[in-house]
């Protein structure tokens, strides 16, 4: 299958065009600042190519797909996070919401399934755990803007659509910066402790899963309409925080709990994300990988080896091998 795959140079996208080579797929890899990381195995890597292109640009974005011509979109490009939609809000409606409504109109058009990625961020959190079925009541302009293209996405590309809506993902990213411990670490080497929210419950999920559930789908084009998958263990942002830090053998006392409902902007923020699984459970063979496990997959981001050397040494645990090294060094 030829599946076109844009984001693939973020934290869900590399893991992505990894799992959809894995399966024999070949891939268009799409980045705009960055161009992927192909696979070094050579077998994969023939069946890869990257291309660096601007998909706000309506002329560039159907010149690629009708060049392509793909059996199977995933979009994972966005604009992912609330401060980085307060910092470009006119991009964040263009890559946002304008992009997954075109590539839902092109889907249906070509009659190639559209896997979109959305958030739990389109609930508020105080009722959860959600279904997909629950009427979503987001908080931020992050939340309002996914909402509005799950809706678009699903208005325009018919039974050729998947929604997905993840929570916030484990993970290595290409930059070494995108994921919840790789923030962690990059916070730390400023010398400070790291403050988490420990009334802020979230329910972490492996990018490595979510990119086989991806993949998974595309290979299912049965399956259509809106859906929610998560890891199966629900955490404080404290807590994930701690665990991380003791699954690197790193002193606990760098993160420092606070409460999220003391802060000025608390009604901005979600206090319980929580999904409810099924029913997309029932019906894939890939499971959710439990919240231990995903610490296993994580690695130590290059940037900060040198400080996670000599941090690691002073907190006195036990020695082992420095970690591996990720941001395109496997690749
Ligand atoms: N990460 C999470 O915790 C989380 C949680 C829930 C939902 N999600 C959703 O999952 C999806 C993937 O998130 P992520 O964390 O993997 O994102 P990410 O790491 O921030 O990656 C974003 C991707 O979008 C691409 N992009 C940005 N501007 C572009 C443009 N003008 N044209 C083409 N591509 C552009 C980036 O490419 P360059 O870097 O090359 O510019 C990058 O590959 C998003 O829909 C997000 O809302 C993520």
């Amino acid at each position: 299958m030829k599946v076109l795959l844009t984001g693939a140079s973020g934290l869900v996208g590399h893991a992505t065009m990894q799992a959809v080579l894995g399966r024999g797929h070949e891939v268009l890899a799409v980045g705009h600042a960055h161009l992927p990381n192909l696979p070094i195995d050579a077998a994969a890597k023939k069946r890869a190519q990257a291309a660096q292109i601007d998909l706000t640009n309506d002329i560039a974005l159907d010149r690629l797909l009708f060049d392509y011509y793909p059996d199977a979109i995933i979009n994972c490009a966005a604009v992912s996070s609330q401060a980085a939609v307060e910092a470009q809000p006119e991009l964040a409606e263009k890559l946002n919401v304008a992009l997954p409504r075109r590539l839902a109109q092109i889907a249906f058009h070509l009659s190639a399934p559209l896997l979109h990625l959305s958030t739990d961020f389109v609930f508020d959190g105080d009722n959860g755990p959600y279904r997909s079925t629950d009427v979503p009541m987001p908080r931020t302009h992050y939340g309002q803007l996914k909402l509005m293209a799950e809706k678009e996405v699903l208005r325009c590309g018919g039974d050729h659509v998947v929604v997905l809506r993840i929570t916030v993902v484990n993970g290595n990213s290409p930059s070494g910066r995108r994921s919840l411990h790789e923030k962690l670490f990059h916070s730390l080497t400023t010398g400070k402790p790291a403050t988490l929210f420990s009334d802020e419950l979230r329910q972490p999920v492996s990018a490595i899963n979510v990119a086989d559930v991806l993949t998974e789908l595309i290979e299912r084009p049965n399956l259509h309409g809106l859906f929610h998958w998560a890891g199966p263990d629900t955490l404080s942002r404290y807590d994930i925080g701690r665990a991380i830090l003791k699954h690197f053998d790193l002193p606990e006392n760098l993160v420092v709990p606070a409460l999220s409902a003391d802060q000025p902007d608390a009604h901005t923020r979600p206090r319980k994300l929580e999904f409810i699984l099924p029913p997309l459970l029932g019906k894939l063979k890939a499971q959710p990988t439990p919240f231990a496990q995903q610490l296993e997959e994580l690695v130590v981001p290059a940037e900060c080896q040198e400080w996670y050397q000599r941090t690691r040494v002073a907190s006195n645990k036990k020695p082992s091998a420095p970690r591996r090294l990720v941001q395109g060094k496997d690749f």
